[in-house]
């Protein structure tokens, strides 16, 4: 299949530029897109045999659930039954990084949903994702634009890389902004079950909603036999080839001297493993594969690149992967979340 790619021009109208891709999408075809928080890779979800086909093209598991994409928060009710809750979240959070798991209604087809009574529905930020999907006149069931267990794509080459000659299309709307997948959540009565974390944090969410609750599966691996609720959240994920070990200081006092100490230690036993590091830490730091993934204080920053590193680490011969991990609060659990499970869990502490 050739995959078409079409590089947006900011500074001419969206629309014009969007009418073949909304075609595709319309037609039953596989298009890729950018959005605030990572690529998409978008089908008809009103159609089974488009769910079908984003299954074929990532090599994923089927029972792993879609999300659906609206062009208006409002167009939530047309495919779930949405409630107060939902309401005040869309008020605040609308169009942005937030996905809500609500009661799907019967047009959304079970092949979206991986076999689930409910649906996750996502009004993305980013104006050409929404364009898209207004264009296509159909919801748009849109997993992370990547080949399953490979980093979620933050740029269009990271999609090429990954599905080129897959998929009909891959639109390069430049870098994706958050760079990390949206924080989803799904309403349980008047709480707030916070299944993924993203950059709607616990802080935010608790602004409309006081009783929010995190699951258990974000911050520690869940013991055998136990399912998480966001099913995606089983599968290893965002994992670079190399084993990837995580660093973390026992106290802030004296962090950065440590995590200096560790990974000049590493770097004199080879040279080649990876380093994701901070660019305070550079200066001391040589061999092939040192990446810094920002300022120290910088938490967006990392975000916005980490998946990015993970990639470039790929391209390495590097053995190992080690790397620096800060402050969990913010967008920072949601960093910690991402780095836990790409290194299965594996935490040094220094
Ligand atoms: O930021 C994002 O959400 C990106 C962009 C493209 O919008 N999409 C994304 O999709 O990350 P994906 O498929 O890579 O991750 C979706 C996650 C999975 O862990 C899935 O299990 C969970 O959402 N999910 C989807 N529908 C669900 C439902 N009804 N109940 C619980 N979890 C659900
Ligand atoms: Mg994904």
């Amino acid at each position: 299949m050739k995959t078409e790619l079409i590089k947006i021009d900011f500074a001419k109208p969206l629309s014009g530029q969007l009418s073949l891709p909304a075609k595709i999408l319309a037609e039953g075809g596989l298009v890729a897109f950018p959005t605030e928080t990572v690529y998409g890779l978008g089908g008809n979800a009103l159609d089974a045999s488009a769910a079908g086909k984003i299954y074929a093209a990532k090599g994923r598991p089927s029972d792993n659930p879609l999300i659906v994409h609206i062009a208006r928060p409002g167009d939530a009710e047309k495919y779930a039954d949405t409630n107060p809750l939902y309401e005040a979240l869309a008020k605040a959070f609308m169009p942005g990084p937030l996905t809500v798991v609500l009661p799907k209604k019967e047009i959304i087809p079970f092949s979206v949903t991986g076999g689930l009574q409910t649906v996750g529905i996502r009004c993305p930020g980013d104006p050409v994702a929404r364009e898209l999907i207004r264009l296509a006149g159909v919801p748009v069931a849109a997993p992370s634009a990547n080949v399953s267990g490979r980093p979620s794509p933050t740029a269009a080459s990271h999609v090429a890389d990954d599905l080129n000659g897959r998929i009909d299309c891959i639109i390069d709307g430049g870098e994706a902004e958050v760079g990390l997948e949206s924080t989803i959540v799904k309403i349980d009565g008047d709480r707030l079950i916070l299944l993924r974390p993203g950059a709607i944090t616990p802080e935010m969410l608790r602004t409309v909603c006081e009783n929010v609750v995190l699951d258990n599966g974000i911050l520690g691996k869940l013991p055998e036999g136990v399912s998480p609720q966001a099913p995606g959240m089983k599968y290893r994920h965002y994992a670079p080839r190399a084993k990837v070990y995580l660093v973390r200081a026992e106290n802030e006092e004296q962090a950065d001297r440590k995590a200096i100490a560790f990974f000049r230690a590493r770097l004199a036993e080879n040279p080649q493993v990876g380093i994701l590091c901070y660019d305070e830490h550079l200066p001391f730091l040589s061999g092939e594969n040192v990446y810094s993934y920002g300022k120290k204080e910088d938490d967006l920053a990392h975000s916005h690149l980490l998946f990015d590193c993970l990639r470039r680490f790929d391209e390495t011969e590097a053995p190992a992967i080690y790397a620096v991990i800060g402050k969990t609060e913010g967008i920072g659990l949601a960093l910690y979340n991402r780095m836990l499970k790409a290194s299965a869990y594996t935490v040094i502490y220094i």
